[in-house]
C-alpha cells in the first residue's frame, strides 16, 4: 500500500507499458483478430452471471501481461483486503469504505471501529422491509385514513441517482398500482411537475440525505412539507407523509420529522456507493424487500468475485485495467456506456457520478498533483437511439472513444421480433467499431470515387461487450458492483481517494454567499469579479430590484 505513486509514471511496470504501447498502437483488430481465430473466445470471460467479451479492444496478450504487472505494483490486493477489512481507506475523511457490507449476508462480519457493522445493516434492511410491506399492503395509511399511492424520492447526487435509475431499471418488477417519482433538482419546476397530479393525501415522501443538510433536498423537502400540510390542513400529516434515510438524526429531528420513521446508514457509506442502503427504501417500496434481496445477492457475488478470483479472470479488475490502457497511455478522454435496454436509460447518467465523482482528482493520495490523466468522462445512452444520435462520431470522427455495450439475451417484453432486432443491433455495432469498411471495400460495392473517403470507416474502435441472460434485481446489482468495484480498481492504479469529493465544495459555498445577494432588498456589496457582479445586478433589476 506504501508504494509512492507520485513515481507511477516512473515504475518499471508503466515504462514496460509504454514502451509496448509504441509497439502496438498502430495495431488494427482486423489483424488481430486475422492471426488468430480463437481470438473472441480467449478474451473472453463468462463468470458470476456474466459473460465479458474484451477481445474487441487493440490490446494482445502481453498487454494483459503488462497491465496485471501494473495492477500488482500498484498493490492492488492489499488494498482489495484493506477496503474490504474496513480500513479508513479514505484517509482525508478519515472514513471506512464499506458499501460491501451493505449486501454482506447475516453471518459475515466486518468490524469498524472494534464493532461489528453487518448486524446493524441487517437491523436496517428489516426495518426498510416492514416499512415497505406495510405500505405495499395499505397497512401504512396517510393522516386521512387513504392508502398510499405515490411515493416521491427526494434527494440528489447519490441519494437521487441510484434510486431512480434502479427504479427505471426494475420498474418490470415493481408494483404497478404504485406511482413512484424523484425529485432532485433546486428548479421548482422539478417538484412542482413531479406532484402535480398527486393527491397528497396519498403521497408519500421519502426524504433522503446522507448528511440532511443539502440545499436542494431540504430546500425540496420544505416545498414538500408546505405542499401537504397546506392541502391536509394540519402540521400532524407530516409524521404520516413523510420518512427520511440519512446519517443525521440531528437534523432529521431539526427538520420535523420523527426519528422513528428515520432510515439509518453510516458514514463508511459513500453517497454514490449507497443505493444499497436505506438510500434504495423508495425502490424497495416498488419493487418489494424480496426482490431488493435479490438485488443485494447479485451485488454480493461480484463483490465475491473481486474479492476472491485471481486478476486475470477477475471482471472488475480486468474491465478498470482496459480503462487504464485507453485512458493513459491511448489518451482517449471518454468511455460510452451504451446499454442496448431501455430500462437501463439511466445508468450512463448514474455511472457519471459513480465514476467521475469519485475518480475526477488531480492529486495523489499524499496530495502532491498527479502527472498523469485519471478519470474519464463517461457519457452515454441506450441503444439503439444513440446510434442514431452520437455513434457517427464513434465510428468517423477523431476521437478515440472506448465503449462499454451492455446486452441481455432475453427481453422482458418479448413482443414479435423486436429482441432480436436490438441485438442483432449491438453485435453489429461493436462488428463494424472494431473492423470498418476498407475504401476497397467500399469502391468495390460501386461507391462513386468521390465517395469512397466519406464511406469508409477505419474501424480499429474499441469496445467491450457485457452479456447476460435477463435483466433481473440479481443482474442489476451485478452491473453495479461490476462498475464500483472498476472505479476502485482505477483509482488504486491512479493512487488517488476516490472516496471524498471535495470539488464540490467549492460551488457550494458560493452560491450560499450570492442567495442573499440575489434575495435582499438592499444593493448587494458587488464584491465578485466583474462578471459575477454584473450577472447578478442584471438578475436583481430584471426581478425590480
Ligand atoms: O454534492 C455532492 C454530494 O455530496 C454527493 O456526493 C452526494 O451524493 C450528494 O451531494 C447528496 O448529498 P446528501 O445525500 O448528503 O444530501
Amino acid at each position: 500500500m506504501a508504494i509512492a505513486v507520485t513515481s507511477l509514471t516512473q515504475r518499471p511496470s508503466w515504462k514496460a507499458l509504454s514502451e509496448h504501447y509504441q509497439k502496438v498502437k498502430d495495431l488494427h483488430l482486423r489483424t488481430l483478430f486475422a492471426e488468430d481465430n480463437q481470438r473472441g473466445k480467449r478474451f473472453a470471460l463468462d463468470a458470476a452471471g456474466i459473460y465479458f467479451d474484451y477481445s474487441k479492444n487493440r490490446l494482445t496478450d502481453e498487454t494483459i501481461r503488462l497491465l496485471l504487472d501494473l495492477a500488482n505494483s500498484s498493490g492492488l490486493r492489499e488494498r482489495i483486503d484493506a477496503m474490504f477489512r474496513g480500513d479508513k481507506i479514505n484517509v482525508t475523511e478519515q472514513r471506512a469504505v464499506l458499501h460491501v457490507a451493505l449486501r454482506a449476508p447475516k453471518d459475515q462480519s466486518i468490524v469498524v471501529d472494534g464493532e461489528n457493522v453487518v448486524p446493524a445493516v441487517h437491523a436496517v434492511l428489516d426495518k426498510m422491509a416492514n416499512f415497505s410491506n406495510r405500505v405495499r399492503s395499505g397497512a401504512w395509511t396517510g393522516y386521512t385514513g387513504k392508502r398510499i399511492r405515490s411515493i416521491v424520492n427526494i434527494g440528489i447526487g447519490g441519494s437521487d441517482l441510484g434510486p431512480y435509475m434502479a427504479y427505471d431499471a426494475l420498474k418490470h418488477y415493481s408494483d404497478r398500482d404504485l406511482t413512484c417519482r424523484f425529485v432532485s433538482n433546486i428548479d421548482g419546476t422539478d417538484f412542482v411537475e413531479a406532484t402535480h397530479d398527486l393527491d397528497p393525501a396519498e403521497t408519500l415522501f421519502v426524504i433522503s440525505s446522507k448528511t440532511f443538510t443539502t440545499l436542494e433536498t431540504l430546500t425540496n423537502a420544505r416545498s414538500a412539507r408546505d405542499w401537504c400540510v397546506k392541502a391536509l390542513g394540519s402540521e400532524d400529516a407530516v409524521a404520516k407523509h413523510f420518512v427520511a434515510v440519512s446519517t443525521n438524526e440531528k437534523e432529521v429531528a431539526k427538520f420535523g420529522i420523527d426519528t422513528a420513521n428515520m432510515f439509518e446508514f453510516w458514514d463508511w457509506v459513500g453517497g454514490r456507493y449507497s443505493y444499497d442502503s436505506a438510500i434504495g427504501l423508495s425502490l424497495m417500496i416498488a419493487i418489494g424487500p424480496e426482490q431488493f434481496h435479490e438485488m443485494l445477492a447479485g451485488f454480493h457475488e461480484i463483490d465475491e468475485h473481486f474479492r476472491t478470483a485471481p486478476f486475470e479472470r477477475n471482471l472488475p479488475v480486468l474491465l478498470g485495467l482496459i480503462g487504464i490502457w485507453y485512458n493513459n497511455f491511448f489518451g482517449a478522454e471518454t468511455v460510452a456506456i451504451l446499454p442496448y435496454d431501455q430500462y437501463l436509460g439511466r445508468l450512463p447518467s448514474y455511472l457519471q457520478q459513480l465514476d467521475m465523482e469519485s475518480n475526477g482528482k488531480h492529486v495523489d493520495l499524499e496530495g502532491n498533483t498527479v502527472n498523469y490523466q485519471t478519470g474519464p468522462i463517461i457519457w452515454g445512452q441506450p441503444g439503439t437511439n444513440g446510434q442514431h444520435a452520437f455513434y457517427q462520431l464513434i465510428h468517423q470522427g477523431t476521437k478515440l472513444i472506448p465503449a462499454d455495450f451492455i446486452g441481455f439475451n432475453h427481453s422482458l417484453n418479448p413482443i414479435g421480433r423486436h429482441h432480436d432486432l436490438l441485438m442483432a443491433n449491438f453485435f453489429a455495432q461493436t462488428e463494424a467499431l472494431a473492423f470498418g469498411k476498407t475504401s476497397q471495400e467500399v469502391a468495390a460495392d460501386g461507391v462513386p470515387a468521390f465517395q469512397v473517403p466519406h464511406r469508409t470507416f477505419e474501424g480499429n474502435h474499441p469496445t467491450n461487450t457485457i452479456l447476460f441472460e435477463r435483466l433481473t434485481p440479481n443482474t442489476l446489482g451485478k452491473i453495479i458492483a461490476l462498475y464500483e468495484h472498476k472505479v476502485f480498481v482505477q483509482g488504486t492504479i491512479w493512487n488517488i481517494n476516490s472516496f471524498d469529493q471535495w470539488g464540490v465544495e467549492l460551488g457550494k459555498v458560493l452560491a450560499n454567499r450570492i442567495i442573499p445577494e440575489l434575495e435582499s432588498a438592499e444593493a448587494p456589496k458587488l464584491s465578485h469579479d466583474s462578471s459575477t457582479n454584473t450577472l447578478i445586478q442584471r438578475y436583481r433589476a430584471a426581478r425590480g430590484k
